[in-house]
C-alpha cells in the first residue's frame, strides 16, 4: 500500500487541533491547583524552572561587574540593608527558618549556604545583581530597583558573596547600623 502524504497531513492537523482544544479546556476548567501549599507537577515545574533559568542567564550575561566589588566599605554598607530587607526570606546565622521560608512557593533559597558551583563567581555576581534589581516574576522575590540605585545593589551583592562564610558575631558586626557604616559617606 502506498503512503499518502495528504492523509498524514490531515491526521497531524487533527492531532494538533485536539491538543489545542484539550489544553484550552484544561486551562479554563480551573482544576490546576494554584495554592502555594501544593507543589507543581513535574512538567509544569520543568517548564517554569527552565523558562526562569534561561531568561535570567541571558539577561544577567550583559551585566557589567564593578571593579571594587570586594571592598570592605561595600560589605559594611550591604550588611545593614540585607539584615533589614532580605533576612526574613533568605536567613542568617541566627535564623534557620521563618514563616516565609516555610510558606512561600517557590521557597526562597537559603543564602547563608555556599551556592552551588555550576557557575563561576563572576557569573554568580552578575546573576545576584540582576535578580536583586529586577526581582523574579510569580515568586516572592521583589524587584529592589525602586529607591535603591545600582551602587546600593552592588553593596548587597558584595555582602552576599561573604555571607556563607560569616560567623554569628561577624554577621552582627557587619549588619549593625552605626554612623560609621551609614550610607552618607558613600
Ligand atoms: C518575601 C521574600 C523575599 C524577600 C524579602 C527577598 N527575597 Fe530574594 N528571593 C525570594 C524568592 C522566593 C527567591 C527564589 C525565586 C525563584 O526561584 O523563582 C529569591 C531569590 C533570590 C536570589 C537568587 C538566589 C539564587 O541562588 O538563585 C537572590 C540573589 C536574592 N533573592 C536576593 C535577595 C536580596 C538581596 C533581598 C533583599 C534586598 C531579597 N532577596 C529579598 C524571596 C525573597
Amino acid at each position: 500500500m502506498k503512503s499518502c502524504p495528504l492523509r498524514i497531513i490531515k491526521y497531524l492537523a487533527f492531532i494538533i487541533v485536539v491538543t489545542v482544544i484539550a489544553s484550552l479546556f484544561f486551562i479554563y476548567s480551573g482544576v490546576y491547583p494554584m495554592g502555594a501549599d501544593t507543589p507543581h507537577n513535574k512538567f509544569t515545574y520543568w517548564v517554569l524552572e527552565t523558562l526562569r533559568d534561561r531568561s535570567i542567564t541571558r539577561a544577567a550575561s550583559n551585566v557589567k561587574l564593578p571593579e571594587n566589588l570586594s571592598s570592605p566599605a561595600r560589605l559594611l554598607r550591604g550588611g545593614p540593608d540585607y539584615n533589614e530587607m532580605c533576612v526574613s526570606c533568605h536567613l542568617s546565622p541566627s535564623k534557620s527558618e521563618t514563616d516565609f521560608t516555610k510558606g512561600l512557593y517557590p521557597s526562597p533559597p537559603n543564602l547563608i549556604e555556599i551556592p552551588d558551583q555550576k557557575l563561576n563567581e563572576a557569573q554568580r555576581d552578575q546573576r545576584r545583581f540582576w535578580i536583586i534589581k529586577h526581582g523574579i516574576k510569580a515568586s516572592g522575590m521583589p524587584s529592589w530597583a525602586y529607591g535603591h540605585d545600582d551602587e546600593r545593589i552592588w553593596d548587597m551583592v558584595a555582602f552576599l558573596k561573604k555571607l556563607p562564610t560569616l560567623s554569628l558575631v561577624q554577621y552582627q558586626i557587619l549588619t549593625s547600623k552605626d554612623d560609621e557604616n551609614s550610607r552618607h559617606d558613600h
